[in-house]
Formats: structure tokens, sequence, C-alpha cells
């Protein structure tokens, strides 16, 4: 496996690639790997090279929010990604990424002002603005993101379709602690306390799927005992719990196949997302 950080070491080794005939399946990450990275680049194998991007992206932090303290460790991401099998290691300096002067953007008018897009002003403009350069220097064949960040997946999606990005966009189910908590890096944050709190997420997720399963479809009735259940816990503030269809974001009454039941909520200072997906 290569581990390089300039934008030309990535082309020259994909231009390569690319007049080998290869495919390339692409992950984007910001670090700190888990299980549910991992199992992006074992899907991503099904591409001849898998490429992972390894890169803190300042833009889509707010300024109150974790950017310096988000955790960091190179090296073993390194280990992480050759074990699985990944071919390149793309981990530029913020220099590399954010030249002088620069001062292009991609936004999106709809899709992102709502759920996170709501609590979090500006993150969607900084991870689209990021995702479209990565894809830009890595020219993948297909890229994969996680179903846990639901709406990064469907701004992205509707990001590559508006500006004829050819990229196919792949999502990837939701990896869980054996307890069932939601693998985040974010989770590093969390006392040990605040650990067995956070579970309220998933029980949440559970309840949900347990209530669509036995064919309540009134939004708003799902809705409210998910609030009731995350209020049980002292620890949780909840930031929102919401019905929404799975492409658009927009708020649904009824609960049908790709809808998505999302929910964020603070554990202490730390906001963690969980979401259900209905098939
Ligand atoms: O999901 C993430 O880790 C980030 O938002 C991404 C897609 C790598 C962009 O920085």
């Amino acid at each position: 496996m290569e581990t390089v950080n300039t934008v030309a070491e990535v082309r020259n080794l994909v231009r390569q690639w690319r007049k080998e005939g290869k495919s390339i399946g692409f992950v984007p990450t910001m670090g700190y790997l888990h299980d549910g990275h991992g199992s992006l680049i074992t899907r991503a194998r099904e591409n001849d090279k898998v490429v992972v991007s390894i890169f803190v992206n300042p833009m889509q932090f707010g300024e109150n929010e974790d950017f310096s303290k988000y955790p960091r460790d190179l090296e073993r991401d390194c280990r992480f990604c050759e074990s699985l099998g990944a071919d390149l290691v793309f981990s530029p300096p913020p220099s590399e990424i954010y030249t002088p002067g620069f001062c292009s953007f991609v936004d999106l008018s709809a899709l992102t002002d709502r759920l996170c897009g709501k609590s979090r002003p500006g993150h969607f403009r900084g991870v689209c603005t990021v995702v479209t350069k990565l894809f830009n220097i890595v020219k993948p064949d297909r890229a994969y993101f996680g179903e846990k960040d639901a709406q990064q997946l469907a701004v992205i999606k509707r990001m590559v379709q508006d500006l004829n990005i050819d990229v196919e966009i792949i999502g990837c189910p939701i990896v869980r602690e054996p307890d069932g908590l939601a693998k985040s890096s974010r989770n590093t944050y969390l006392s040990s306390k605040e650990r067995k709190a956070a579970l309220v997420l998933s029980r949440a997720v559970r309840h949900a799927e347990a209530l669509v399963g036995d064919g309540i479809i009134d939004s708003d009735t799902v809705v409210s005992a998910l609030y009731d259940i995350i209020q049980s816990e002292p620890l949780a503030r909840i930031d929102y719990v919401k019905a929404v269809r799975c492409l658009t974001m927009e708020d649904t009454d009824k609960i049908e196949p790709q809808t998505l039941i999302a929910i964020a909520v603070y554990i202490g200072k730390t906001r963690l997302i969980d979401n259900l997906i209905v098939r």
C-alpha cells in the first residue's frame, strides 16, 4: 500500500492505473478509522484498486465545533487500511487542499437546510466542496459512504447528479458495536457513563423498527414514541427526531419504504446521530 500527501502523487498513480484499465473505488474519510469505515473499504474492493482519503476537513466544522480535538491517528489508520487491502492512502495537509486564495465552493440550495444542516450551518457546504475536490483528484469509478450519515449520502447523491460528476455513489449499512451503538469516531469523546447513556439512540432506532414492523405508519406517532424513549435518559438532549423522505429530506406524514427516521442527540457535549431507513 502506498501513502501519499500530495494531489500530484495521487494523480500520477491513478493515471497509471487507468492506463492499465483498472477500476477505482474511493472511500473518503476523516480518519480515526473504525469498523464502519472498514466495511466501506472492504466493499470498495469490488474495484481493482481502492483509494482511501484521510483528511479532517476544517471547512465542514463550525466555529464552536470539535475540529481541533477531532481524534487523529494516521499511523494506526494506515495499518488498518493496509490490513483491509487498500492500495493507496491519501492524507494531505490542509494547505494541499485549500491553497492560498481558495474561494470556490459547492453549495446545494435544498436538502442542506434541515436536520444536521439546520444545527450545523455551513457543514454541508464544507462536505460538498471537499468531496467534489476529492472526486476531481481521485477520479473514482465508485465512491462509498456510510448510511449512518444518511443526510450526507442524500446530499452527495444529489450533488453528483446535479453536477454530472462521473462517479457511482454507493451507500453501505450502519455498523454497530455489539451492544448496538452505531460506530463513530466521536464515540471516543464519551465518558463511561455517557457511553452507557448513548445506547438510548440505538434503543430508539430499534423501537422505531418494531413500531414500523407492527404496521404503524403515522410519522407523528413514531416520532413522539422516540421522543419519550430518548427523554427518559437524563444525559440525553434531543437535537432532532424526524421522519423524512430518504432522497429529498422532506418531511413525510406517512412512513413507507425509503422513509428515513433520523435522530440526533447530544449526550453531554457529544452530538451523536443514528437512523433507520425503512426498506
Ligand atoms: O463522512 C465523513 O467522514 C466526511 O464528511 C467526508 C465525507 C470524508 C468529507 O470530509
